[in-house]
């Protein structure tokens, strides 16, 4: 049975940077990460248009940073945690850079900063159109040096431990996670991986949807594992839809990201007879925040019945362009998108969910040595739509403040907690076939693109939720008497957000940032 100081679950900015400082500040404790496919695989390994941070103090300033996070936010950000995100950019910054993290110079050698959808200043720091990968190489590296870190790869994180597991009584009420039920891929074995502290930073939800920006990772695994945990989980139906992913009509698992840096950098939308529709919609047009842009775009396409609109870069400076988005010129290159002559086709797809697993302004859950960071948590920087490149920002400036927080009451959690017991696998057996779960996995797909998308209406939401009751109840079963994979482990996980999705839908009442029902 491993036994660790700290359990990080994810290998995304959150759980990387949380883990290095961690592992930096206490050579002597030891530190385990599990991550359920390469370790490099992640959201944040896609990220594009950069990270928001206030540098040019005279055209910009961190009140503006404040106050255009709370307008998207639409009312419901907690404008504490908005303020302290936002000031303390610049730190986590300086931090990236000293990790060896490299962003673009400007002629003047200072930072070339970017500007997006609702944000009024350019202040988006970027490397090229691969801010996250940049991101995520320095820490892997960083992570690498420190011997104290284990990293396992293809190790799948099916349950959180807490006293459910152990049969033990509560103490006052609430739970207490002492780590987590780990799947080997390789060995096929499930272990337990007992810690005083456990970090849940799992990413996103996107594949609850047919189309998406995320990689297939993002199941929604740990807002599943901690609901089942009983954490707080809050804020789901504030789904956000990035209103430009690439149209493929030949897409496989995942859509292709055109930043809304692009549209920064002065592209435009336009229908399929070519004719420009943003300034119908919002004075801002093609910058509105995203939410605005991804219901113009859905109006527009159930208008006209067409698949796709279209992003015209055609009259920008190529030059520029490619020094900026080289990955997105060769994405539309491979394609046969020439962008001086062709337009290029885009919809709207699901790509980041604002709620999460409520934590406090320490990362704290409300399940005790729980801490949850990134994508998986609801901190209240969001409110009702988030406001683009504010994510990676998110992360970083709470994994620094859950590291100050562990590191604080590391020393008052118990030596020698209850033991909890092996996985049980008792009564069940391998799949006969595992199509069952793919078919199950895709009918989810379809019932929260049809009826849980970016428009809903009470009579959608219900219908889809009696839909999903059936997948659940089939789900259950199949859950009771097979062994656990990754694929029937995901599956519920999906069902779960799904269903968190659509009764948070249905108990919302008014129109707020991302969330809008025609009644
Ligand atoms: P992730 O980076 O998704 O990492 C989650 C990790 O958890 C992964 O390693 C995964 O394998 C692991 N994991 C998941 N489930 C399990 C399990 N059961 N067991 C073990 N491991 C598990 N934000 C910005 O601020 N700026 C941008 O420019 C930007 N661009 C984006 C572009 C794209 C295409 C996408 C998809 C997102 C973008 N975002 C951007 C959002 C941002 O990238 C993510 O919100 C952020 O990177 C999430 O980081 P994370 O560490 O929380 O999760
Ligand atoms: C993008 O580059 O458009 C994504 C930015 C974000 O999701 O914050």
């Amino acid at each position: 049975m491993p036994k660790f100081d700290y359990l990080v679950i994810g290998s995304g900015v959150a759980g990387l940077t949380y883990a290095l400082k961690v592992a930096k500040r206490f050579p002597d404790k030891t530190l385990a990460m599990v991550t359920k496919s390469h370790e490099t695989e992640s959201n944040t390994k896609y990220a594009q248009g950069g990270m928001a941070v206030v540098l040019d103090k005279v055209s910009d300033s961190y009140q503006q940073h404040i106050q255009d996070t709370l307008v998207a936010g639409d009312g419901l950000c907690d404008e504490e945690v908005v303020r302290f995100v936002v000031n303390e950019a610049p730190d986590r910054l300086k931090e990236l850079i000293d990790w060896g993290t490299k962003f673009d110079k400007g002629k003047q050698g200072k930072y070339d900063l970017g500007k997006e959808g609702g944000h009024s200043a350019h202040r988006i720091v970027h490397h090229k159109d691969i801010t996250g990968f940049e991101i995520q190489r320095a820490l892997l590296e960083q992570v690498h040096e420190c011997p104290n870190v284990s990293v396992f790869a293809h190790h799948f994180a099916v349950d959180l431990i807490t006293e459910h597991h152990l049969d033990v009584e509560l103490v006052d009420k609430s739970r207490t996670c002492f780590g987590a039920y780990v799947l080997d891929e390789k060995t096929k074995k499930i272990e337990t991986y007992k810690a005083k502290i456990t970090m849940l930073a799992s990413g996103g939800i996107g594949h609850v949807y047919q189309n998406t920006t995320n990689p297939q990772i993002a199941t929604g695994d740990g807002i599943a594992m901690a609901y089942r945990a009983q954490a707080h989980v809050k804020h789901m139906e504030f789904v956000q839809f990035h209103p430009t992913a690439l149209y493929e009509s030949e897409r496989k698992g995942q859509n292709f990201l055109i930043s809304e840096a692009v549209r920064g950098f002065g592209a435009l939308l336009r229908d399929k007879k070519g004719e420009p529709f943003m300034q119908k919609y919002d004075d801002r047009e093609e910058l509105a925040s995203r939410d605005i842009v991804s219901r113009a775009i859905d109006f527009e396409m159930k208008k006209s019945g067409d698949e796709y609109v279209y992003l015209d870069c055609r009259h920008l400076d190529l030059v520029a362009f490619e020094k900026h988005f080289p990955n997105i010129l060769n994405k539309c290159k491979s394609i046969g998108i020439d962008l001086s002559k062709d337009m290029i086709p885009v919809v709207p797809a699901a790509h980041y969910v604002c709620g999460g697993v409520e934590v406090n302004i320490h990362g704290q859950s409300r399940v005790k040595n729980l801490f949850v960071c990134g994508e998986t948590s609801c901190t209240g920087l969001h409110g009702a739509n988030r406001l683009a490149s504010n994510s990676l920002l998110e992360a970083l400036v709470y994994a620094h403040r859950s590291y100050l927080k562990s590191v604080e009451i590391f020393d008052q959690i118990d030596d020698n907690p209850p033991e909890p017991p092996a996985w049980s696998e008792k009564g069940t057996m391998h799949p006969k076939e595992l199509i069952l779960i793919t078919h199950n996995r895709k009918e989810v797909q379809a019932i929260m693109s049809n009826y849980v998308g970016i428009i809903r209406s009470t009579e959608r939401l219900n219908r889809a939720s009696k839909r999903l009751k059936l997948i659940i109840e089939e789900t259950e079963v199949l859950y009771k008497k097979t062994k656990i994979s990754p694929q029937l482990s995901e599956l519920r996980n999906l069902i779960t957000v799904a269903n968190l999705i659509i009764q948070q839908s249905l108990n919302r009442d008014e129109n707020k940032g991302g969330f809008y029902r025609t009644d």
